[in-house]
Order: C-alpha cells, then sequence, then structure tokens
C-alpha cells in the first residue's frame, strides 16, 4: 500500500466491482492500454491528475499506471468522489487523496499532496490543480512537460492564463476535441443529468416545464433528453445563435425572469455564476426543483435563497427544501453541486471510454513533444484515431472514396 488519504480501505472490493462493470464497456481504452503496454511509455514519469474520482476515471489512472506511470490523484470535486473506488485505487498503488464530503480545505491539501508527488504531466478537470501549481509549486514549472483539461470551465480559466502570458506549459484542450465534446457533453451530459435528477426526486417530467439555462453542447443535450421525456422544453440563453437554435430545435426561448416563474425544474449549465439568483427565487412556483451541471456550484445564488427563505429541510439525500415566508418550497439538489456526479455516477461508461482515450493520447503526445507553453487542440489525427477506434469497437462501419470520387473532390474545373 502507497501514500493514500482515503475514507475506508475496507470499502476496496465495493469499488473494484464498480471498476470491473465499467472497464467491461470502455473498450477504447481497452485497445489503446493494450496496444502501449509493451512500450511503457510513461515508464519513470509521474502523472498528478485532478478528476472525478468514480469507476471510469479509475479505469483511466489504472491505464495510465499499466503504461508505467507513478499516479498521483485528487477528486475534483468533493461530492463527486466515490470513496469505495478510491480504497481500490489505492490497494492498486495509485497515491489517492480524496474522500467524499470532503470541506474546501481537504480540497486544497489534497491538491498540494498530489502537487507534492512533483508531476511532470498533470490532467486536470476544471483546472484547479493547474491554477495552484503556478500559484504555490512554481519551482515544478520548469519540470512540467504539459497536461491536458477535460472541460470547458477548465478551457476558459486555462485560456485566461494563457492571455495573461502565465499559462507555463503546454495544455491540450481535450474537451474541444471533437471525440469529447459532440459526446461527452452532449450525449453524455444530456443522460447523466436526468439520471441524477431522476435517481433523486424520483418525479414525473412529462407534461411540466423545464428549464435550461444554457444551450452551447451540454444544454442542448438537457434540452433535448428533458424534451424526449415529455417536457415542455424552455431554453434560457444570451447567445444570439444558441436562442435561435434552440428556438428552431423546437423549444421556446425566455429570459430568465419570464422562465423563472413557469418552470417546475431547473438546470444550469452555462459555466456562469448566479444565473438562478433572489430575483428569480421570488418568482418560483411551489415545490419547484433546482440544479446545477456546470463545473462550479455558484450558477444558482445558494446565499440568495438562504436569505430568502424561512427555514430549509433535508427529507431526503440530496434533496434541501428551502421554505419561503409565504410557505411556498424550493428543492435544490445535491447542495448546487454538479448533480450528474454528486447524484449520480456520472457520464455513462461508453462515452467516458471515448472522453478518457483522448485524454490518454493527449498525455501520450505531451510526453513525447516538446511543445510550447499555452492552450493546444487535441492534434486531428488523435481526435480521428478515438474516433475510428470506437466504430471498431462497436462493429460500426465506415464508407470509403473510391479512387474516382477521390480525384473529384480535388478538382475545381469539373
Ligand atoms: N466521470 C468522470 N469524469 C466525468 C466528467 N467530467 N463528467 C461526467 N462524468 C464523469
Amino acid at each position: 500500500m502507497t501514500d493514500c488519504c482515503v475514507a475506508d480501505l475496507s470499502l476496496a472490493p465495493s469499488g473494484w466491482g464498480k471498476i470491473e462493470w465499467a472497464r467491461r464497456g470502455m473498450k477504447v481504452l481497452s485497445i489503446l492500454e493494450e496496444h502501449h503496454r509493451p512500450d511503457r511509455p510513461f515508464k519513470g514519469l509521474t502523472i498528478g491528475v485532478c478528476l472525478h474520482l468514480e469507476a471510469k476515471t479509475a479505469c483511466l489512472l489504472l491505464t495510465f499506471k499499466a503504461l508505467g506511470a507513478t499516479v498521483a490523484a485528487a477528486g475534483s470535486n468533493p461530492l463527486s468522489t466515490q470513496d469505495d473506488v478510491c480504497a481500490a485505487l489505492a490497494e492498486a498503488g495509485i497515491l489517492v487523496y480524496s474522500r467524499h464530503g470532503m470541506d474546501a480545505e481537504e480540497y486544497a491539501d489534497h491538491l498540494r499532496c498530489v502537487a507534492a508527488a512533483e508531476p511532470q504531466i498533470l490532467i486536470d478537470d476544471g483546472c484547479d490543480l493547474v491554477a495552484l501549481i503556478h500559484e504555490e509549486y512554481r519551482h515544478l514549472l520548469p519540470t512540467i512537460r504539459g497536461g491536458s483539461e477535460e472541460t470547458t470551465t477548465g478551457i476558459k480559466r486555462l485560456r485566461a492564463m494563457a492571455d495573461e502570458g502565465c499559462l507555463a506549459f503546454p495544455m491540450i484542450a481535450v474537451n474541444d476535441a471533437y471525440s469529447k465534446y459532440l459526446f461527452d457533453n452532449r450525449y453524455g451530459t444530456g443522460q447523466s443529468v436526468m439520471d441524477g435528477l431522476l435517481r433523486t426526486t424520483n418525479l414525473l417530467v412529462a407534461g411540466k416545464t423545464f428549464v435550461v439555462a444554457g444551450y452551447g453542447w451540454c444544454g442542448k443535450g438537457v434540452a433535448r433528453r428533458a424534451s424526449g421525456l415529455g417536457a415542455r422544453v424552455v431554453v434560457v440563453e444570451i447567445d444570439p445563435h444558441r436562442a435561435l437554435e434552440a428556438h428552431m430545435d423546437g423549444f421556446q426561448v425566455l429570459d430568465m425572469g419570464a422562465a423563472s416563474g413557469m418552470g417546475d425544474f431547473f438546470v444550469t449549465v452555462t459555466g456562469n455564476r448566479d444565473v438562478i439568483r433572489g430575483e428569480h427565487f421570488r418568482r418560483m412556483k411551489d415545490g419547484a426543483v433546482l440544479a446545477n451541471a456546470g463545473h462550479f456550484d455558484v450558477e444558482i445564488a445558494i446565499p440568495d435563497l438562504r436569505a430568502l427563505s424561512v427555514s430549509s429541510r433535508r427529507d431526503k439525500v440530496n434533496v434541501e427544501s428551502f421554505e419561503m415566508a409565504d410557505g411556498k418550497r424550493i428543492h435544490l439538489l445535491a447542495q448546487g453541486r454538479l448533480v450528474n456526479l454528486a447524484a449520480g455516477d456520472g457520464h455513462p461508461v461508453e462515452i467516458m471510454d471515448l472522453s478518457f482515450a483522448s485524454q490518454l493520447l493527449a498525455a501520450l503526445h505531451v510526453s513525447r513533444e516538446k511543445l510550447p507553453r499555452g492552450l493546444h487542440p487535441l492534434p486531428e489525427s488523435l481526435d480521428r484515431e478515438v474516433a475510428l477506434l470506437a466504430l471498431e469497437a462497436w462493429g460500426l462501419r465506415l464508407e470509403s472514396l473510391t479512387a474516382e470520387q477521390e480525384r473529384y473532390m480535388k478538382e475545381w474545373r469539373e
């Protein structure tokens, strides 16, 4: 057993069960592991990780280890960490530092434990690990070869660092690869948000009004699944093209002021703060259910909700019900944290297979190439490799061009 900080090592058997289940569905990651294992490309390298520590992530970490890396991992959200999975990872020799329900101080300490392992490669989800190393562990900057970022919010922060000229090593924006956002953000978030919401509330969606704030790829996924379950979907968006897109996709488009009085369910997926705030809570119907699917728990202004309420109670796991002075109740799911991970198991297995295959290829890429500091896309050839492997693994066939068609596509006279 190596250095670790987990809730309870005796939970490992349950963690292994979850990991084995996930691994069976992660065919692309398994193919890549098999392919690269003989070379042990990460031998002598330490990979520092800040990801949601659940079973699919464990499969990625075990692949890193199988390819020769020392892996030090912290959880990227206090409520997404699954203690049994962490116990199994510790048993497997991963340096794992996380506990479900940890507070902000403990969370920061766990990131510091990862930094203390002196990683050369970083895999981040939300940019907290990269930011911490730039602030408190600057002596490590010259030895870091680079890393990759999983999510939209993390890339927004990395872009701000790059714009300020302070991002000290290359980071691959895995989120922006086709193999990631087209599937993970849209189908992954679409399914896993509904899963978290339904498991937690056990309420009917059909016939209800479902407000989705944000119509990026994640919002599109949530809106489509809510509609598929029979809801009337209202989209709230600040971008004119996305708002038009939502309109033509068949959804009502309103501002939050108008939508707040109509919704039975509200899901925020914007990446911004205070998207639903005091003025909106005041207009809400009795029984409104609020959930967030953005990376940080700032999209629903919970301090406003507390200030407006006369009392709050938790009758059900992951549901806090706030009572207003007029007797109206508003229910907040999973403390306003990512509902799909805090009240569920995150994205489906096959989806994370694609995302983590991209992460693996990104890590291999930064370990081999001397990239300039800054934010980089996942190279197109690697993005394509993930899609091709998935097609093969899932038994799907691509059409190919005839020689005449190839020629025609390069012709301009004809
Ligand atoms: N499981 C692991 N990481 C995840 C993520 N970023 N989103 C959803 N599910 C996940």
